[in-house]
């Protein structure tokens, strides 16, 4: 497929070419502002390269940083235009706006950056004085200032070229009757920056006590709050090894300042599915530290739920002595919150608390009420030795002695498994072309610490097809399940090819079954950062359990031929 998008004829429709020595085609770089050419493009090589910034690569490469797409999307795009001659053209177009709203967003975060450091942004920096927020945190963040009129960045942008129109798309100005405004007005803006370093939208937030407190750019082509988050761009970086979890923007600002550089924001709604897979690709570990209020409470309940759903480990950051992180680091400081981090409990440690807070535990019956709601956090614990350890909290929290409450636990825990047990059987009688794996059954593998490592890598591939690049995987043969087999062996074939990877394209050569156990693998978190470590352990797992499994059956077929030889010389013997 890469050979047939010429690099020539695909940059030639973002970059004017020319030929201007030798092999090469020469134009204004389009990953950075520069009025003399130093972007290249080999025909030969089919590479692109600038000197000015350094960027170049092939052409897949080049498509996924100008159209701002993974790998597979690319690749996908790429098809699409060899292919196609018409969807090419409303692609195209589709294309060119969101490469041209990403510059808007651009051009106007920069602008806002500027407007900062004017006369009329005294209020601003004012407030960004009150709130602590220093210069290099700003321009970390690239804080800017929106002035308190109707048509400043109209003005500006449209100085810049780009129409009115285009301003409306990108959500940056609003429209009544026949005439227009800023959307953003006497507000500090935050740019939201995307994994990819695109800016694709703002929050503003207003500089007193108004309302309202935030506003957000709207969703546009380039922008969807549910399936991003504020500050990922810089959490992602983070060494911490988890990512914290906040309400604000203010909160992840103060945060970053302090040192705790994975903090992160959703965008003015509660936490969205998308955002915790998008979370989970960066991290297995959530610590929430939203406000101490009852909101706020409210929300970390929920966000739990989202988080758990993806196997991330998830914790809870106790909010006290202060309303919010922003507060508690002013007030008391950095180490404050980090005690307060480090205090921060799990997430049944959380719901029993959450729990005990509603009963006054001075009678019998609220005892009684209050173990009966316990147990049901306490008996869902995979981990017996767990189960055990928070029996014993309990006992002693309310009085009673430890047997009776792990007695308990565990009855608790087998009528919970009765009924599940139940109502699959149930589910599945109702249905019985609904295979059991699909309401989770657990496959059983023949070489466990195989099908781990043949899991993991099918997991990275699936992620991102882009980690196989110069990568020399192993031989689908190797691979210990037939199962896991068969799914690697698509996932190959796709990718050898650049074909796009996408659950419902393989679906077409994948049972039903293995398409759950596809979906399940592409569930549990995995480590982006640290995944060309990950995918080599993998492969050489898989080489090693392969060449014992060999040696193993060789050694078997030479007794078993041993055997043979044995039964055919008694049976020779005996007929003699
Ligand atoms: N919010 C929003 N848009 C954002 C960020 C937050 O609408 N981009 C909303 C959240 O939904 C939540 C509230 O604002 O309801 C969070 O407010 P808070 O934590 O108080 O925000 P801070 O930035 O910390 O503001 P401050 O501490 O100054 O009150
Ligand atoms: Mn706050």
């Amino acid at each position: 497929m890469t050979d047939r998008s010429d690099i020539v004829e695909v940059v030639s429709s973002y970059v004017r070419l020319t030929k201007r020595s030798g092999a090469n085609y020469f134009g204004l770089c389009p990953f950075h502002s520069e009025k003399t050419p130093s972007f290249s493009v080999s025909p030969d090589r089919q590479s692109y390269h600038c000197f000015g910034c350094g960027k170049g690569g092939d052409v897949i490469g080049f498509i996924m940083e100008i159209e701002n797409l993974s790998f597979p999307e690319a690749v996908e795009f790429l098809a699409k235009r060899a292919n196609m001659k018409l969807p090419e053209e409303v692609n195209d177009r589709e294309s060119k706006k969101r490469t041209r709203m990403l510059a808007l967003n651009r051009d106007a975060a920069r602008w806002f950056y500027e407007q900062l450091h004017t006369p009329q942004a005294q209020i601003a920096r004012a407030y960004m004085e009150k709130r602590r927020i220093g210069p290099a945190t700003a321009k970390n963040f690239g804080l800017g200032y929106a002035p308190n009129n109707w048509r400043d960045l109209m003005d500006a942008m449209k100085a810049k070229g780009y129409t009115d129109q285009e301003l409306f798309e990108a959500g940056l100005i609003r429209r009544r009757e026949r005439s227009s405004y800023d959307t953003f007005r006497n507000r500090l803006m935050f740019p939201v920056i995307d994994v990819r370093g695109n800016v694709i939208g703002f929050s503003g937030r207003i500089l007193d006590d108004g309302e309202p407190k935030y506003m957000n750019s709207p969703d546009t082509l380039v922008f969807d709050k549910g399936r991003n988050l504020f500050a990922l761009n810089l959490a992602k970086k983070s060494k911490s090894g988890y990512i914290i979890l906040s309400e604000g923007n203010i909160d992840v600002v103060s945060l970053h300042q302090a040192g705790f550089d994975s903090a992160v924001a959703s965008l003015g709604t509660s936490l969205t599915g998308e955002q915790a897979r998008l979370i989970s690709r960066y991290t297995n570990e959530v610590i929430i530290a939203y406000d101490g209020d009852g909101a706020g409470i409210k929300a970390s309940q929920r966000a739990i739920g989202i988080l758990e759903k993806l196997d991330l480990k998830v914790r809870v950051l106790r909010m006290s002595g202060a309303k919010d992180p922003d507060e508690l680091i002013r007030t008391k400081g950095p180490e404050a919150f980090r005690a307060l981090l480090e205090a921060s409990e799990n997430q049944v440690d959380y719901r029993l608390r959450s729990i005990a807070a509603k009963y006054v535990l001075d009678s019998p019956e609220q005892k009684y009420e209050f173990l009966k709601e316990a147990y049901g956090v306490v008996a869902r614990l995979p981990d017996q030795a767990q189960r055990d350890l928070y029996a014993s909290r309990l006992a002693e929290q309310v009085g009673v002695k430890e047997d009776a409450v792990r007695g308990d636990i565990e009855k608790t825990r087998s009528q919970l498994i009765r009924r599940a047990r139940t109502s699959e059987t149930r589910a599945s009688a109702r249905a019985p072309d609904r295979p059991a794996a699909a309401q989770g059954r657990k496959l059983y593998f023949d070489d466990p610490r195989a099908a781990a490592a043949e899991q993991g890598l099918i997991r990275l591939l699936f992620l991102d097809a882009g980690c196989a690049r110069g990568v020399t995987l192993p031989e689908s043969v190797e691979f210990s399940s037939p199962e896991l087999r068969h799914i690697y062996e698509a996932l190959c074939e796709r990718i050898e090819r650049h074909a796009p990877v996408s659950l419902s394209l393989l679906r077409e050569t994948l049972s039903s079954e293995e398409v759950d156990l596809l979906v399940r693998l592409d569930q549990e978190p995995v480590n982006l950062s640290n995944g060309g470590q990950a995918m080599a352990d993998y492969i050489s797992i898989i080489h090693d359990r392969y060449a014992e499994r060999q040696a193993a059956s060789a050694q078997k077929r030479a007794s078993d031929d041993l055997m043979a030889m044995r039964d055919k010389y008694r049976a020779t013997k005996a007929y003699k």
